[in-house]
């Protein structure tokens, strides 16, 4: 995830660009860089890291007068972050900034160097600013040589383009990331969402997947596949806070909404047709490795536990999972044979951070799984696998987790491949079932009014269990923390068959108990389960497709063909359900009490 900017007027074009990408800070921050057009000559600035760093670096910069002018803040997908590899992009005469992956990238890249093109950076996106000046070396105008840009690209991208070729004008392009064009009384203004925008302009266009055009002083032209468009706006929200939520009372219920969409960034270019692949590894990594052990904390660990299931039973590579913080105590035993993976959200958790450390002291091979590039874990760790899922406010995870799920996922088919225990087929089975994950994951209107209305009736009691089995234990644990942390009710997550050895006792009315009953696995014996626990009179609310008649409460689930996609809808209604209940109770969901997103203490 990125965020971009782009303006064309004669205010102070700096200080718009930089504002606007402040606010766009949250899609990423690991580099960041702006270009001017102004009186037809180009200028840029570039720094590494927070935009406080870019600000420092551009501070005596004045970029006053007509022109044209584009932003980007980055979050790394191809090559580190370093300022070479930082946006704007540069050709010989012009500048481009993207969000978003350039699949097919090498193959233009390859196409580019054979015409003596050198590339600086080792981006995908380099690759859009070189084909547009070739196309321009070819003799097209500069509109038509942006078009036979766009028209190369495959994959995901928003995306700008300045050019001396054409001062004073910004060429831009969407599908399947975000961009808007907003209107002010006499400027223009891009940007990836409208919180950069917001005090500038009153009104929006938000493109559609498939557009693009250009815009110059008092004149926007917008193209289709079918042709030129009209333009109608929107009138852009005035309350930016409301406006960073999209709308949504909190972050964490935007975040929950948003976990179709990051998992389809998860996968991209990653999930191939007949294949999973990780750019990021190198191979060798793999190589004398017969075990894998997952260590992490919180929501993480909750991933790693799920993931052990993945990696044993189809890769067939032996895997145990252990909390950080246990782990650095208990002296254990660790073999070079085995790869030590970490799994953190903010990359940044103490405990895991020290495991990791002492995993490689005993001479261990290191991956990170992480949502923050350039994070502490991730900079320690041999090898690391990004999740993608951007920044997550909330403080309890939702979207994070469920990419990290995801990368687990991957994982486990990449090396299933590798070491010959999945044949072609399964691994096609598996792939067509991840594909489905996005719609797995997309939260139902309906579902969603009926978790609402629902919550009221799990406001009280003496304690929650999540129960479930397999895959979904995991998922029970998360479900109970997720309840845990925003409403401070008691819940515990427990393997289904464990309820008799012990906390069946528990057992009346006033017990609720949160079953996860999947149709894809191991059924029956969940339901014998839950069986026993309502003929000692616990309130059950049922989550299945098939309809439960011992059920107090029952939501139905969507049938589905394979486990994850049933764990991906279960974990939405564990997440809403946590909502809910904590927003009936009056808490602040976002920052609940005695809680910090990341914990850098022991
Ligand atoms: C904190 C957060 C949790 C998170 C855990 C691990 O306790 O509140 O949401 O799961 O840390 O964090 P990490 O960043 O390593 O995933």
């Amino acid at each position: 995830m990125c965020g971009i900017v782009g303006y064309i007027g004669a205010q102070e074009k700096k200080k718009i660009l930089l504002d606007g990408l402040q606010e766009l800070e949250y899609r990423g921050y690991d580099s960041a860089g702006i270009a001017v057009i102004s009186d037809g000559k180009l200028q840029h600035f570039k720094a590494v890291g927070k935009l406080k760093n870019l600000r420092e670096k551009a501070a005596d910069f004045r970029s006053e007068g007509p022109g044209a002018a584009i932003g980007h803040t980055r979050w790394a997908t191809h090559g580190k972050p370093t300022e070479l590899n930082a946006h704007p992009h540069v050709g010989a005469f012009s500048y481009v900034v993207h969000n978003g992956i350039i699949e097919n990238y090498r193959e233009l890249k390859e196409e580019l160097e054979a015409e003596g093109v050198r590339f600086l950076s080792q981006t995908d996106t380099e690759t859009v600013v070189h084909l547009f000046e070739q196309k321009i070396k070819e003799g097209l105008e500069p509109f038509d040589a942006f078009k036979a840009t766009i028209d190369r690209l495959e994959g995901a991208y928003a995306i700008l383009l300045i050019s001396e070729a054409a001062p004073e004008t910004i060429f831009f392009a969407k599908n399947g990331s975000p961009l808007l064009i907003a209107f002010g009384a006499e400027e223009i203004y891009f940007a990836s969402s409208d919180t950069a925008v917001i005090g500038h302009a009153k009104e929006a266009y938000y493109l559609e997947d498939g557009e693009y055009g250009y815009a110059c002083p008092g004149e926007v032209k917008l193209f289709g596949p079918e042709g030129e468009k009209t333009i109608s706006t929107k009138p852009l929200p005035a309350d930016k806070a409301m406006a960073q939520k999209d709308g949504y009372r909190f972050f964490m219920e935007k975040e929950i909404y948003e976990q179709s969409t990051v998992i389809s960034d998860t996968m991209l270019g990653r999930v191939l047709e007949d294949r999973v692949e990780f750019e990021e590894l190198d191979p060798s990594l793999f190589e004398g490795i017969d075990a894998i052990k997952i260590c992490a904390c919180g929501t993480s660990y909750h991933a790693g536990l799920a993931g052990a299931y993945l990696l044993e039973r189809m890769a067939k590579i032996p895997c145990q999972v252990e909390i950080a913080s246990e782990f650095r105590y208990k002296d254990p035993l660790l073999s070079p044979r085995t790869l030590f993976v970490t799994i953190s959200q903010s990359g940044e958790t103490a405990d895991t951070l020290e495991a990791l450390k002492m995993a490689k002291r005993a001479g261990l091979k290191s991956l990170s799984i992480c949502n923050v590039d350039n994070s502490s874990i991730v900079r320690e760790s041999d090898a690391a696998i990004l999740t993608r899922a951007g920044i997550e406010k909330g403080v309890a995870s939702t979207k994070a987790f469920a990419t990290q799920v995801m990368v687990l996922w991957m994982l486990t088919l990449y090396l299933g491949r590798r070491n010959g225990a999945m044949t072609p087929e399964a691994i096609a089975h598996e792939l067509e079932a991840m594909r489905h994950a996005p719609r797995a994951l997309l939260v139902g209107e309906r579902l969603h009014e009926r978790i609402h209305r629902l919550s009221k009736r799990y406001l009280h009691g003496h304690g929650f269990f999540f129960i479930g089995r397999d895959l979904f234990f995991p998922l029970a644990l998360e479900g109970a923390l997720k309840l845990k942390e925003i409403s401070y009710l008691h819940a515990e997550g427990y393997p289904a068959g464990e309820m008799k050895h012990g906390p069946i006792a528990l057992a009346d009315a006033e017990l609720f108990t949160i079953a996860l009953m999947p149709k894809t696995l191991l059924y029956d014996k969940i339901k014998s389960n839950v069986e026993e626990l309502s003929a000692r009179d616990a309130t059950i609310l049922a989550i299945s497709p098939e309809a439960f008649e011992l059920a107090d409460d029952f939501i139905r689930t969507e049938e589905a063909d394979h486990p994850m996609l049933e764990f991906f809808e279960m974990m939405v209604v564990t997440q809403l359900l946590a909502l809910e209940i904590s927003i009936r109770l009056g808490n602040d969901v976002d920052m609940p009490r005695n809680l910090a997103k990341s914990v850098t203490v022991e």
